[in-house]
């Protein structure tokens, strides 16, 4: 079989760790492929979509600032594409260009692996942020059973409408209200780009949290985020966002190559490397 050839498109795409991932799951398999990014500006996107459909690639990962556009762009998407409103998954099926979004399934599987029973008894759960993040971790969040969930955001609108959208088991709140919205829950997840290269702090109650909740940031740069170190002062459990990075690939992987790989320490170890290195 000719060599299988995948991309990750973006603009800009030279941060992208998918390559690495990828790369570490094609020589772990010995596969006859490739992974490569592939820099497509925003005019140049549907062309990039064309030649996709035409066979250049068996498929690949759009990112950002393509994700809506690909969802536009697809002939089929499945159920976790068509909730979130965005592709970031692509592949070739029957002669049709496919896409899925595989956000929420990587947050849950970075839970799922890292804090086993996240979701057992977790009717309740505090989302910060209202971006194309949350959407894609509230889908997860319905999925796995939560009955109460709190979005809050700094444009209370944004919150609004997610709410509004996803149904009446989701509220949306002001930032004010987090200390009380804290008292129950059973996780707290963070979407905001806030802690991100040493932005400011978010002064959070954390010690209105039960002692047994949980706490995950999907910003992996840097991977101990200011909101997961208060919370591991506070002794509560944490999860950091570079899993849900590694799982999100998982899926994608299997579709162009056949052959469903692993989220290892070792891969774990090679993309942390990557991050300390960049990040300092
Ligand atoms: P993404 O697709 O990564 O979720 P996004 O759609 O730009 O990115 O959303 C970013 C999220 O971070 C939003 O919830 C944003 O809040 P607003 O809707 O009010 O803009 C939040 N965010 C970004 N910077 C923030 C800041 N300095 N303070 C509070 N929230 C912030």
């Amino acid at each position: 079989m000719a060599e299988r050839k995948a991309f990750v498109c973006g603009h800009p795409i030279a941060h992208s760790r998918s390559p690495k991932i990828h790369g570490h799951w094609l020589a772990e398999h010995g596969i006859d492929g490739s992974y490569e990014a592939v820099d497509v500006a925003l005019d140049d996107f549907g062309p990039f979509m064309q030649s996709v459909r035409a066979g250049r690639f068996v498929g690949g990962n759009v990112t950002i600032p393509h994700k809506e556009a690909a969802f536009r762009a697809v002939d089929r998407k499945d159920e976790a594409a068509a909730g979130i409103g965005a592709v970031n998954t692509t592949w070739l099926e029957d002669g049709l260009l496919c896409g899925s979004n595989t956000d929420a399934y990587g947050f849950a599987a970075n839970l799922d692996q890292q804090a086993p029973g996240w979701a057992e008894d977790g009717s309740k759960a505090v989302l910060l942020g209202a971006g194309g993040a949350a959407r894609a971790v509230l889908f997860a969040l319905r999925q796995r059973g939560f009955t109460d969930i709190r979005i809050v955001n700094r444009t209370r609108a944004r919150a609004e409408n997610l709410a509004a959208e996803f149904g009446p088991a989701i509220s949306a709140h002001a930032l004010e209200a987090v200390p009380d919205l804290l008292e129950d829950a059973a996780l707290l997840v963070n979407t905001t780009s806030l802690g991100m290269h040493g932005e400011a702090d978010m002064p959070l109650p954390l010690e209105r949290l039960p002692a047994d909740s949980l706490v995950t940031d999907i910003v992996y740069v840097p991977l101990r985020t200011p909101l997961l170190a208060a919370a591991e002062r506070r002794g509560l459990k944490t999860v950091d966002g570079l899993g849900m990075l590694l799982h999100q690939a998982v899926p994608g992987f299997e579709k162009w190559f056949g052959v469903r790989p692993r989220v290892t320490a070792a891969l774990r170890a090679l993309v942390q490397a990557d991050i300390v290195d960049k990040a300092a």
